[in-house]
């Protein structure tokens, strides 16, 4: 089954067509990063003026690269939720159109559901059940998929998603937008024991997170460093920055495994290309030995090829939408029917 996959929740607009939920035939994206980099974040306006323009091209695209023609799409799938509310109306709005014309089904996808399947596209032989960890800009949360349709939130950020936390620091340290790669980068070269930066431990539930605590004290260092003429050591905060986040992460998704049971752990979103994160979580899985899957880095942002797959088992489980469909800024993961 070949679907066309449209996803346009953020910056990126992206099409793709994947078959049979594991194999992309092609993925196209045309990223506005550059664009909004000027202003030091995603404008909503721009970002959805930017996705009416590139749409229809892109699937365009997607077409003529693999060389289908329009009768050869068996659905249309696109990102219904969450996500800027403009930028995401445009994707809904263009699948609904092309559903319509081509008299496809069409299939609703959560961006987050979207994020774990980018893993069924980098390991043809993973299913469920599996524990996933998903860190991204606007998330941050870790997932018992039991099925690929039915899950289970354990834990999840009470405050900032880690990326939010990525991007507000490195802006603080005139780093580009989005300052999560090159945070990352800049860790590399540092003492990650140099600046002591706190791990919250909040509510009643221990899979529960905080990353506000650590935003403002990493902030507040900054700006004391600046107002007593202090120079930092950049890499070095970068570094303990980094640690902060994936001891904030790592020890949770341990403790989950033992709770579950699970002989698998996943990690999904933009924030799952940092290197520390992925070196604990590779050691630590070797620790308690449980096989670990990551998507390569150009599966964590986002992407349409991860709509294409997850949509493939959206459409299993007769999650299908018609032409009320409508775009949300918010909605859980787990979702109910469509
Ligand atoms: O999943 P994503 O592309 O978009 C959302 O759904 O939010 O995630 C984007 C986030 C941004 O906050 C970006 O700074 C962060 O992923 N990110 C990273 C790295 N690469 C991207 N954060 C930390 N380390 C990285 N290497
Ligand atoms: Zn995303």
């Amino acid at each position: 089954m070949k679907i066309l996959a449209v996803e346009s929740s953020c910056d990126e607009t992206a099409v793709a067509i994947v078959e049979d939920g594991r194999c992309v035939l092609t993925d196209c994206i045309a990223s506005q990063v550059d664009l909004h980099r000027i202003y030091g974040g995603v404008v909503p306006e721009i970002a959805s003026r930017k996705h009416i323009e590139a749409i229809y091209g892109l699937a365009d695209q997607a077409l003529e690269r693999t060389g289908l023609n329009r009768s050869d799409i068996d659905a249309v799938a696109v990102t219904y939720a969450p996500g800027l509310i403009g930028a995401v109306l445009v994707g809904v709005n263009f699948a609904k159109a092309a559903a319509l014309a081509l008299d496809k089904p069409l299939i609703p996808v959560h961006h987050i559901r979207g994020h774990i399947a980018s893993n069924y596209l980098a390991y043809t032989e993973l299913k469920p059940p599996f524990l996933c960890l998903v860190v991204s800009g606007g998330h941050t949360m870790i997932v018992d998929v039991q099925d690929y349709t039915k899950m289970e939130i354990l834990g999840t950020t009470l405050d900032d998603a880690a990326g939010e936390c990525f991007d507000k620091v490195g802006r603080v340290l005139g780093m580009p937008y989005p300052g999560g790669a090159a945070l990352d980068k800049a860790a590399q070269q540092g003492d990650d024991s140099k600046y002591v930066l706190p791990r919250s431990k909040p509510g009643s539930n221990p899979y529960d997170m905080s990353f506000s605590g650590l935003k403002t004290a990493a902030l507040n260092l900054i700006h004391h460093a600046e107002q007593v003429g202090e120079e930092l050591d950049i890499n070095s905060l970068c570094a303990s920055f980094c640690v902060a986040v994936s001891d904030t992460l790592v020890p949770r998704v341990e403790m989950a495994l033992q709770q579950t049971g699970y002989d698998k752990v996943a990690v999904a979103g933009g924030v799952a290309a940092n290197s520390r994160i992925r070196g604990d979580i590779l050691k630590m899985a070797e620790k308690v030995g449980t096989q670990v899957f990551m998507p390569p880095l150009s599966l964590c942002g986002d992407n349409a090829a991860m709509i294409g797959s997850q949509a493939y088992y959206e459409y299993l489980s007769d999650n299908i939408a018609d032409m009320q469909l409508n775009a949300y800024a918010t909605k859980s993961i787990l979702g109910e029917a469509i």
